[in-house]
């Protein structure tokens, strides 16, 4: 791997625990203003100081993350879809390597839709990206993306996807956890790291999930909702690092969820009065 790729990924999986938090507030580019990430700004910016790296389209990167804040951005390139449209599998690449290039960008995103009605042109687009990101040194997430059929999160369909997007050439991959996750860590020759998924029904569940993807040999998470729809975000991405990068246990990091959020709760009430 050339030096730039090399440095690139060690600015997203860091090299001192070879974890990473990455964290994803990019769904607005097919489900709009989701709850709680309507105004992006106000969401990422408390958390911004907490993750390793942040994954975004460049419509919100330009207008709600300051220039001078130091943080990696996985920028997604990926999109032509919406939520109420007809087939959310029909994306291409929706922003150029230029651009991300002038965005100083650290990784290129884009979701593959295998078994999907556009699983051509995805998997093509994903060849497509990682031949531009390897002329420049840019590493490329692959984010295996189910559409609304989250049923398909399971060993044998995650299985084929992450190693389809790896033959492809991602240098990292994105996927959901699974029962016998550890199998598809191992026919994976590329690092995984896992979504959250909807937001779980508390904040344990969320941490029990981060926790067993962990011991199943994940490199770390890129986890949006299960951070920024809890009711302490900023408790619960420290409590997902002391996980992701401190090996911490469920319990640990979940006692250590429950002693932030009254710092938080008592910091939201002194800005409210
Ligand atoms: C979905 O396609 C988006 O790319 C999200 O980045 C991804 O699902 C991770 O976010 P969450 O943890 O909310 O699922």
């Amino acid at each position: 791997m050339d030096w730039g790729m090399k440095n690139r990924l060690a600015r997203i999986i860091k090299p001192e625990t070879g974890r990473g938090v990455m964290l994803a507030v990019d769904h607005g580019y097919f489900l709009g203003p989701t709850e709680r990430l309507e105004v992006p700004r106000k969401t990422i910016q408390p958390l911004l100081p907490y993750a390793d790296s942040l994954m975004l389209t460049r419509g919100v990167l330009r207008t709600s993350v300051d220039a001078n804040f130091p943080i990696p951005i996985v920028l997604r390139v990926s999109g032509g879809s919406s939520i109420i449209g007809k087939d959310l599998s029909n994306e291409k690449i929706t922003t150029s390597i230029k651009d991300a290039i002038r965005l100083n960008v650290t990784a290129l995103a884009l979701s593959i839709f295998v078994g999907a009605r556009y699983e051509h042109e995805s998997l093509v687009s994903l060849a497509k990206l990682v031949n531009e990101g390897e002329e420049y040194g840019i590493p490329v997430l692959a984010v295996t993306a189910i559409g609304k059929e989250l049923e398909k999160r399971d060993e044998r369909y995650l299985s084929l996807s992450c190693r389809i997007a790896a033959e492809f050439g991602a240098h990292l991959v994105k996927t959901y956890y699974c029962e016998n996750f550890e199998k598809v860590v191992n026919k994976c020759p590329v690092p995984l790291i896992i979504a959250g998924g909807p937001k779980l029904e508390n904040e344990h569940d969320a941490l029990q999930l981060t926790y067993d993807a962990i011991q199943a040999g994940a490199v770390g998470v890129d986890m949006g909702r299960n951070i920024w729809q809890s009711d302490y975000p900023v408790s619960m991405i420290k409590a997902v690092r002391a996980i992701v990068h401190e090996n911490h246990t469920v319990k640990e990091a979940h006692d250590l969820f429950n002693k932030l959020k009254t710092t938080e709760q008592s910091a939201k009430t002194a800005t409210s009065v």
